[in-house]
């Protein structure tokens, strides 16, 4: 699929924006903290109704006005659509498709999708779990949008069992009737932790099942070979043996749910001693390695880089496969890169349906990826040439 338009009121820089774009090769270039990211950070939110900058859509709204509007044409397989996004901080977003309001916003999700890279990602190689978890969640979500509502419910069961933990735990050691009420009831709290939980689990485990073989062929693809070593990834679960699971690629949830159960079960007393919930994929580590090492705290700048590029590069291939391509958006990615990853990376995107990259110096983008270029300056995005 492929962008045909964008236009934004009041993002970010962007009092006005309209913008035609078409298939193939697109970049843009321009200084230092003229526009280009808050042109892709609008796509990419377009996309999945998120920032890959900030958690909060405050910052996107335009220094000085209330509400900011972006706007996007798609043309794919499925015929061409509109997507439209009002963002109220503070207040309920809109959401239309087609000009028709959609009273579920995440409804939207799959019309445009999208692979962006961005500096950001560095911390998928670098950073806490929680970012390397979030990927994983996201990838889900593009991957199968159903998936959106798989991790709402986890969300909304792991708050509301924390919070009942905090209170039992406040409450010290609860004798005879009371004790038995709150055992009764953080049981089935368990039973709904572990049934909203296994889905999610086993659609992170078939995903990193599936994502591997892309992976080690990015990364390598990106790095030149293996001097430095295979990348590698493994999901460790905080509940469970992923590995005792027969097929990790096609796990069944029925056996998930049940192991599940009986961590919590395993944790229950110090749960209640620490008022958090110890067992469960918002507790698990996606892994990641080059070589026999594992990334964080080993790998050097470039490494990891070219690894969190890679991840970013195994999710295209992905989400293409059998399918027609997303949007890919490389963000400042050739800066980084030495000259050979330059030019590995650019023939590795060239076939794609749509590309839109930026860049700081357009020296620094290799000849193939020329294509159609604008300049963004003060937030004006022109055509250059
Ligand atoms: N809500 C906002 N209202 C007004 N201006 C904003 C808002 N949010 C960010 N900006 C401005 O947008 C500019 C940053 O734009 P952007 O991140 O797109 O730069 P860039 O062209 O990608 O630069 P670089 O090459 O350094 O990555 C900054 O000058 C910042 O002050
Ligand atoms: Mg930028």
């Amino acid at each position: 699929m492929h962008l045909t338009r964008l236009a934004l009121t009041d993002f970010r820089s962007y009092a006005e924006l309209s913008l035609e774009l078409g298939p193939g090769v697109t970049t843009f270039s321009g200084p230092n903290g003229e526009g280009k990211t808050n042109l892709v950070e609008a796509i990419g939110y377009l996309a999945t109704l998120g920032s890959h900058r900030v958690a909060t859509d405050a910052p996107l709204v335009r220094r000085g006005a209330d509400r900011a509007v972006l706007r996007a044409a798609v043309t794919g397989a499925q015929g061409s659509a509109l997507v439209e996004i009002e963002l109220n901080p503070g207040r309920a977003n809109r959401v239309r498709l087609n000009r028709a309001p959609m009273p579920r916003p995440r409804d939207i999700l799959g019309t445009l999708r999208t692979v962006l890279f961005a500096p950001e990602d560095l911390a998928l190689v670098k950073g806490d779990p929680g970012e390397r978890r979030r990927f994983l969640d996201e990838l889900l979500t593009a991957t199968a949008p159903r998936y959106a509502g798989v991790r709402a419910d986890y969300e909304r069961v792991l708050r509301q069992r924390t919070a009942l933990l905090k209170s039992a735990g406040s409450k010290g050691h609860l004798r005879g009737a009371a004790r038995e009420s709150m055992t009764a009831t953080l049981d089935a709290w368990d039973a709904q932790l572990a049934r909203a939980g296994a889905p999610l689990l086993a659609g992170r485990m078939r995903l990193v099942a599936a994502l591997r073989p892309h992976l080690t062929a990015a990364y390598e693809a990106v790095s030149g070979g293996p001097a430095d070593g295979a990348s590698g990834m493994y999901y460790r679960s905080s509940a469970l043996n992923t590995d005792e699971f027969d097929d990790a690629s096609a796990p069944e949830t029925a056996p998930l749910e049940k192991a599940l159960l009986k961590a919590l079960a395993g944790v229950r007393s110090n749960e209640l001693d620490r008022g958090v919930c110890l067992a469960g994929p918002h507790r698990d580590e996606l892994e990641l390695s080059i070589g026999a090492m594992p990334t964080r705290g080993y790998a050097s700048h470039g490494e990891s880089w070219s690894l969190a590029l890679a991840l970013r590069l195994a999710s295209f291939a992905l989400l293409r496969e059998g399918r027609e391509d997303p949007v890919l958006i490389l963000d400042d990615v050739f800066a980084e890169l030495d000259a050979g990853r330059r030019d590995r990376l650019a023939t590795l995107v060239a076939g794609a349906e749509q590309v839109l990259i930026t860049a700081a110096v357009p020296a620094d983008v290799p000849e193939v990826l020329a294509g159609l270029r604008f300049t963004v300056r003060a937030s004006v995005v022109a055509r250059a040439g």
